[in-house]
């Protein structure tokens, strides 16, 4: 692998390992404030950004490059309410969504034809990442300022069930 790339994707696993740290963080929040449903959701979340990690870990070690693992930086403790966590969740999977975008573009400035198309499962799956926020955020805008409402989402997050996807060995 080139060495432009590989930094990058380097610099790709620190950013999927803090996107799980964020949304453990989030998680914590929400058994902190009485919310079991939405904590599931976000360990679950927390959970599948490991495995998105572990692409990356996975695909450096097949080309042959160096894994190099960077301090995972601390993540916001604290938010004043659920909405405010979706939004934050879902502006911070748009700015994964532009990281993934930038790996595809260096790739191809490298011809690197390899990495475009492992890269092609991430760009799938940011669009997937980015609905599943939103869709949160708009289902918490509806309930505003309804109790009810909150908790019965709640109940409905807690259903999130995380399967390890079979492609990717640990
Ligand atoms: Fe790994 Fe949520 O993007």
């Amino acid at each position: 692998m080139k060495s432009k790339i590989l930094e990058e994707m380097n610099k790709q696993i620190n950013e999927e390992l803090f996107s799980g740290y964020l949304y453990y963080s989030m998680s914590a929040y929400f058994e902190s404030v009485g919310l079991p449903g939405f904590a599931h959701w976000m360990r679950t979340q927390a959970l599948e950004e490991q495995e998105h990690a572990h692409r990356f870990y996975n695909y450096i070690n097949e080309r042959g490059g160096d894994v190099k693992l960077q301090a995972i930086e601390a993540p916001q403790t604290e938010w004043s309410s659920p909405l405010q966590i979706f939004e934050a969740a879902y502006k911070h999977e748009q700015h994964i969504t532009g990281r993934i975008n930038k790996l595809v573009e260096i790739a191809q400035e490298e011809k690197d034809h390899a990495s475009v198309n492992f890269l092609q499962w991430f760009v799938a799956e940011q669009v997937e990442e980015e609905a599943s926020a939103d869709e949160v955020v708009q289902r918490l805008k509806l309930v505003e300022g309804s109790k009810g409402g909150l908790f019965m989402i709640d109940r409905e997050m807690a259903q999130r069930v995380y399967a390890l996807n079979p492609e990717v060995t640990f």
